[in-house]
């Protein structure tokens, strides 16, 4: 099984990067392989939206989005891991779900398949300062309607509210536990 993690923090070894670290090892653990991106060190251009996917299936940007593409294709599980940034996903993980238009492109207007590989998933870990009962919707909706494009259906995720300076995460009581589970869930292990 392959899965693809890609962070989106801007903030090197922060919540974020510790959650999507926990993750790839308990995946590796259970025989997953993992193929992991920062988003923020990519050269990501947000979309133009010149609709050129719309005819073709594929983005003209030529910019690291390009090597994503094929990774995104070729794996069984995609995780995306953000922060909350203004009740939504940061703006490196919001470029690259909105370069995700041309997958968007292939699969409802093209009709054609995104990836050969069966039973897709993917999931969103998220992090955010505050507690507030909806902090983490527009997060979801983002990645949910983005997986859907890459055709990585969304199978859920964690959420962690309460959670603001570097670190942090290690001191929330779903850590690591909560990630062990999801990893199960990933990978199938009952
Ligand atoms: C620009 C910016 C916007 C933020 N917006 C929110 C927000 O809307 N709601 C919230 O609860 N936390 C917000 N936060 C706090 C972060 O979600 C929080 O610090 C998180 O732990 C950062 O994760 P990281 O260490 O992976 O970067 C914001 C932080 C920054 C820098």
């Amino acid at each position: 099984m392959e899965a693809l993690i890609l962070t989106g923090s801007p903030r090197q070894n922060g919540n974020t990067e510790i959650l999507a670290k926990t993750l790839s090892e308990e995946l590796q653990r259970h025989e997953a392989t993992v193929k992991q991106f920062r988003l923020p060190d990519l050269d990501i251009h947000p979309c133009i939206g010149c609709g050129n996917c719309e005819k073709e299936g594929i983005c003209i940007i030529n910019d690291d989005m390009q090597m994503l593409y094929t990774h995104i294709v070729e794996a069984d599980i995609i995780l995306l891991a953000s922060p909350i940034y203004f009740y939504g996903l940061t703006a490196q993980t919001k470029a690259f779900v909105d370069r995700c238009q041309a997958l968007w492109s292939r699969k409802y207007i093209l009709k054609k398949r995104i990836s050969q590989k069966a039973n897709r998933k993917g999931y969103l870990v998220s992090v955010a300062a505050t507690k507030g009962e909806r902090v983490f919707e527009g997060a979801i909706l983002c990645a949910r309607y983005g997986l859907d494009a890459m055709d990585a259906p969304y199978d859920g995720g964690l959420f962690y509210p309460g959670v603001d300076g570097k670190g942090e995460i290690r001191k929330h009581p779903g850590f690591p536990d909560k990630l062990e589970q999801l990893a199960r869930q990933i990978v199938k292990v009952p």
